[in-house]
């Protein structure tokens, strides 16, 4: 153990993000004990002294600050891990490249592409290892799907199909704004579902299926005005509460995405579908250890839909868990996370998704902002192929 190389994090934010991370950084050296990097949780920030203090020792981590600038000068801070609402994503990251931390930051890049360029700049310049938090890649029945992809066993693809289905925002009561409400607000959030939902749905997407060549799309914004905590006035809502949007991939496939705060009965329903000359696959959050699985290629009398359980050891990440059968959770994919970051320090590989890799999910987020606005199709200007 003591052998290992220790990268001191510092984390900014202690909310929904701040815990999953914790719980990654904390868990990986006993799940994945064979890697050469060990995180220390040396130190955690938010503004309200009492709760960052509480959460320092609810983690365990070894100090604390209250100002996120203070965190980034010090010297025994390694790395820059942005928890925060969107807003402040950029200041900070520009800010922890600038003073040679590696920087980790959560999705979206940041709240537009304007920043999201100057954010990619400024790791690139310092020259600092950086990565953003688009998690759902390294759930192993998505890992596994990209297994699958790659072996090439769906032949041509023609559809993907992705839903990000929520209910939280429905009530007319609902505020914007403040800690409780930022992603309700247009200049925290930098837009709703879009940044928030949709970015997930992207990511994986390209990933899978390649880059996105341009796309359609539409928005509602279904309750106009909220009252806002920071005014107590009700004021213009000015994210996106749901967005739909068609498109066509480089490679030829069409794409359908469906994201809403507003279809009751369903809290976190992320699924994708593929469908190739060959075969399909289908996936579904709230079953995320199961990958739906049609290869036409079967004896008709036995063909249909396949139902894996991704549990097995040659699972993708699963030798790192229990026994075949037993199932893992959504906070595996943090842990997962941390475990390829630290494997790429000890390999030398980029880690992706990394800032310049977010940049490109971000151009396909401002083209369906765009696009939307302009009710006209756009190009997405996105660079790789998948
Ligand atoms: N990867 C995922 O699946 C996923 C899921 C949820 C949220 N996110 C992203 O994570 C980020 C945080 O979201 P969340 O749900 O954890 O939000 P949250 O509201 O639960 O937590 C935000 C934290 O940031 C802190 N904060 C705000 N301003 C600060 C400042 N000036 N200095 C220090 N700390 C400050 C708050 O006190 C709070 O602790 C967002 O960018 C969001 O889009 C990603």
């Amino acid at each position: 153990m003591d052998n290992k190389k220790k990268i001191r994090v510092g984390l900014i934010g202690c909310g929904f993000m701040g815990r999953t991370h914790s719980n990654g950084y904390s868990k990986v050296s006993n799940f994945f004990p064979d890697l050469a990097f060990q995180p220390v949780l040396q130190a955690v920030c938010a503004r309200r002294e009492e709760r960052v203090k509480a959460f320092a020792g609810q983690w365990g981590f070894k100090s604390y600050e209250t100002d996120w600038r203070k965190l980034i000068q010090r010297d025994d801070i390694d790395a820059i891990d942005i928890c925060t609402p969107n807003h402040l994503h950029a200041e900070i990251a520009i800010a922890a490249a600038e003073a040679g931390k590696m920087v980790f930051t959560e999705k979206p890049l940041a709240r537009n592409l304007e920043e999201s360029q100057k954010m990619v700049e400024a790791v690139e310049r310092a020259g600092v290892k950086n990565m953003v938090w688009y998690n759902y890649r390294r759930l192993p029945a998505v890992t596994l799907a990209k297994k699958i992809i790659d072996s090439g066993k769906l032949g041509r693809i023609f559809h993907y199909r992705a839903n990000f289905l929520q209910d939280w925002t429905i009530s007319a009561d609902l505020p914007q704004g403040g800690d409780a409400a930022w992603r309700m607000d247009i200049d925290v959030a930098g837009s709703g579902v879009i940044g928030d939902l949709l970015a997930h749905c992207i990511d994986t997407a390209m990933w899978l299926n390649g880059g996105i060549a341009n796309v359609s799309a539409m928005t509602e914004t279904f309750i106009k005005q909220r009252v806002h905590l920071d005014t107590g006035k009700k004021q213009d809502v000015g994210i996106d509460d749901a967005c739909i949007f068609h498109c066509h991939f480089q490679n030829g496939s069409l794409g359908l995405f469906e994201s809403t705060r507003y279809a009751r009965g369903h809290k976190a329903l992320y699924t994708f579908e593929i469908n190739g000359e060959n075969a399909s696959i289908k996936w579904d959050l709230h079953d995320l250890n199961r990958l739906e699985f049609f290869d036409n290629s079967v004896d008709s009398d036995v063909k249909g839909w396949s139902s894996i359980h991704v549990t097995n050891g040659d699972h993708p990440y699963m030798d790192k868990w229990w026994v075949p059968g037993l199932g893992i959770g959504y906070e595996h994919s943090f842990v997962h996370q941390v475990a390829d970051f630290l494997k790429s320090l000890e390999t030398g590989e980029t880690m992706q998704p990394n800032f310049r890799n977010a940049f490109e999910t971000q151009k396909v987020c401002e083209a369906v902002v765009e696009s939307a606005k302009t009710k006209e199709w756009k190009e997405t200007g996105v660079e790789f192929k998948g």
